[in-house]
């Protein structure tokens, strides 16, 4: 048995906020990632290698002197930066991945740097790793052994560990999907972030990349539905219109698919799910992130928004990608069903299917997500009661019902309280209409913090046909301090 390395001198809480620690995380992922990649296409003398290595162990040294160490480990799909769970960004995901992966097929499971490295040390360490054999079992014991030849004491790593329920190296593998659904997702809040940001700056916006990326959604979609419905849970808040207009599409689609829609009318929709936001880039980022109430003249600019949404679409290069009834959508999401909502219309018409479409998602969405004006976001069965109120003023009565219908009577993310005294996460709905109202369910332990995983199906029934498990109430996330999101990663 090989021996495990303690990192003593490692702090075991940041001495920095959440935020900064998140960010600093994310930029040595993207460090240790790029120095692997440039590792396998350059040999070690090369020249822009050894930039980015001066570059790299300045970084890190820098970690080390603030927190007196640095370490990176791998606790089964998570990566723990000193000992403190690291939450990837958007950016940062490919790292995340990617380091994941390569480590977990060499069976290293944590890299700890006790103290500060020169440029010598960082090269010796990643060429050592990436040659280590993917699958060798005494990788750890090989590495810390060159790092002892090469006289370097600095840097040193340990197994990988497994977990019960978990075969090591290929746990990677076995969410497939999810892990695709993940990626899609990721890359469709960037791409709209980068649309949006080619649009502020007036440069040709890449429509043809969102309409590729609209059609993976569906693809998925029609594999398993529930898998992109969890990830919406996500709510981004500092990406928030991205992560918004990405929610507003996996809904628009999931209600489409309901519709009967063909899979060019659900790409059709889809993509003015991503756009219908897009006339805020027109809109000062001050009055879009302005913590209090608009003033009017404020208030005013915030309603230009459909509008601009209007315009920017029909200035599209790639205007051959955009159709009418996309427009239309874009323009109706703030009219209301009773016509009500902005812009104010001069000749009646009715709101189109599109746009009352859009009109739920927009407002669900917006209403279970915590803004800037609103920290504490509504529940998710709070949110359905608002709505319910508003069918047939604000949301067409008939599309409301699917609506609901698809999220449930406790929509995928919910978090719950079971007969048995057990907390839990509505994770999938049943496939069986007939149970609709009996979910499967990630059980939590009786305090609701345990990281336990394990699934069950409310329509599971005993012996004696009695339901195992039965929902009592729905339990507020913000109270009981759950991260729902996380167990949809
Ligand atoms: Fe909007
Ligand atoms: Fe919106």
């Amino acid at each position: 048995m090989e021996s495990t390395i303690q990192p003593q001198d490692v702090a075991k809480k940041p001495a920095v906020g959440d935020a900064d620690f998140t960010k600093t995380g994310n930029n040595l992922l993207l460090k240790f990632h790029a120095l692997m990649r440039m590792s396998r296409t350059y040999d070690s003398k090369n020249e822009a290698l050894a930039q980015f290595l001066q570059e790299s162990f300045r970084m890190i040294n820098s970690f080390i002197e603030r927190e007196g160490g640095f370490s990176l480990k791998i606790i089964r799909d998570d990566l723990y930066m000193n000992q403190q769970r690291l939450r990837y960004s958007v950016e940062g995901f490919n790292s995340f991945k990617y380091l994941l992966v390569q480590w977990k097929k060499r069976f290293i499971g944590e890299v700890i740097f006790k103290e500060t490295v020169d440029e010598r040390m960082l090269r010796v360490f990643i060429y050592t790793l990436v040659d280590l054999e993917e699958g060798g079992e005494g990788n750890a014991t090989r590495f810390n052994e060159t790092m002892r030849q090469e006289g370097i004491s600095a840097i040193q790593v340990n197994p990988l560990e497994t977990f019960e329920g978990e075969d090591g190296l290929y746990s990677v593998r076995k969410g497939d999907l999810k892990e695709v659904a993940k990626k899609i997702f990721f890359e469709t809040i960037g791409t709209v972030k980068e649309v949006v940001t080619q649009i502020r700056g007036d440069q040709r916006a890449d429509v043809r990349k969102l309409k590729r990326l609209a059609q993976k959604m569906i693809h998925l979609m029609m594999e398993d539905e529930s898998i992109l419905l969890g990830l919406t849970t996500i709510k981004n808040y500092d990406e928030y219109t991205y992560n918004h207009s990405v929610n507003v599409s996996i809904y628009a689609l999931a209600i489409g698919r309901r519709l009967g829609f063909s899979r060019e009318t659900l790409t059709e929709l889809g993509l003015t799910a991503l756009f219908h936001d897009v006339g805020k880039s027109k809109i000062p980022i001050e009055v879009l992130n302005k913590p209090g109430a608009l003033d009017e003249k404020e208030w005013g600019l915030m309603k230009q928004h459909p509008m601009a949404g209007v315009e920017t679409v029909l200035n599209l290069k790639q205007l051959g990608e955009v159709n009418p009834r996309m427009v239309i959508g874009i323009f109706d999401h703030h009219l209301k069903y009773n016509l009500t909502g902005y812009p104010t219309l001069h000749h009646k018409k009715e709101a189109s299917l599109f746009g009352r479409i859009l009109q739920i998602i927009d407002a669900y969405d917006a209403m279970t997500t915590p803004r800037v004006y609103k920290k504490v976001p509504f529940t998710l069965e709070q949110t359905l009661a608002i709505m319910q109120k508003e069918s047939g003023i604000h949301f067409d009565p008939i599309l409301l019902k699917v609506f609901v219908s698809l999220v449930g009577v406790f929509p995928i993310g919910s978090l719950i309280l079971l007969d048995s005294g057990e907390v839990g996460i509505v994770y999938k709905a049943n496939s069986d209409p007939k149970w609709i109202h009996r979910p499967q369910v990630i059980l939590l332990t009786k305090d609701g913090k345990e990281e336990e995983t394990t699934v069950v199906d409310l329509s599971e029934t005993n012996q004696d046909g009695h339901f195992k498990w039965s929902i009592v109430k729905a339990l507020d996330p913000n109270q009981y301090h759950v991260d729902v999101a996380k167990y949809f990663l």
